[in-house]
């Protein structure tokens, strides 16, 4: 019987500790028509997926990772000076899931695709910028709850996008496509547990702010 969707968004979690077990093809395709089900501007639908599973490719996917899982820390604003070394350590959850990008059986890159994008004139980039990757994320987030449906771990990474160039390398990645994020995919090794999320209510503003 098929998860009722409010129970797959209630229990959709990072699941950083992925079996290393294949996925099979009809589930990754699964997740990604899911994915192409998405709203996008326009129907525009710019978004594109990248599906790595060549091992040569996920170890110098996971050395990318690595390397931007480093610059991360050392430059992310809320990770105290004198605590990047123990973030570094694999005892953190985030440190040992991107250790272990290469023993993950699928990534999949969602990418935005600028010719088939939205255009507005120069003064109104930013907000071409934002409404473009607001026509990607839906998609991305439609992929996890199709793969929590079917029973499939997942997590997401914005490490290797600290390496912008060498990832379009290594991937081979035309210029009019911009990365967004690597999503992994695999069987859970741990169980799926509810979010931890504050009450909804701390974030709601009626009539305004
Ligand atoms: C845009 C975005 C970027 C993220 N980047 C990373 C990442 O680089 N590495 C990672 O381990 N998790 C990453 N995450 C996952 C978040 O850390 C996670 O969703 C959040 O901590 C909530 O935890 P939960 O998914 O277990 O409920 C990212 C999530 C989003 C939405």
């Amino acid at each position: 019987m098929e998860m009722p969707v409010l129970e797959t968004i209630r229990t959709l979690r990072s699941m950083r500790r992925l079996k290393p077990d294949p996925v099979e093809p009809h589930k990754i395709h699964l997740i990604l028509e899911a994915a192409g089900k998405a709203p996008s501007g326009g129907n525009s639908q710019p978004w594109e997926f990248i599906v790595i599973t060549d091992p040569p490719v996920k170890k110098q996917l996971r050395d990318l990772t690595v390397q931007g899982l480093e610059i991360y820390a050392k430059s992310n604003l809320r990770i105290p000076k004198d605590a990047v070394t123990e973030f570094l350590q694999p005892t953190n959850p985030v440190t040992l899931m991107a250790q272990n990008t290469d023993k993950v059986p699928v990534l999949i890159l969602a990418c935005l695709n600028t010719k088939r994008a939205r255009r507005l004139t120069d003064d109104w980039a930013w907000l071409e910028e934002q409404a473009n990757w607001a026509s990607v994320f839906p998609a991305v987030q439609n992929m996890l709850l199709a793969a929590r449906a079917l029973g499939l771990g997942t997590a997401v990474s914005i490490f290797p996008l600290f390496l912008l160039e060498k990832l379009k390398q290594l991937l081979k990645v035309p210029d009019y496509v911009k990365p967004g994020i690597l999503v992994y995919v695999g069987y859970p090794a741990t169980r799926f547990s509810e979010a931890s999320r504050l009450p909804i209510e701390t974030f709601i503003h009626k009539d305004g702010w």
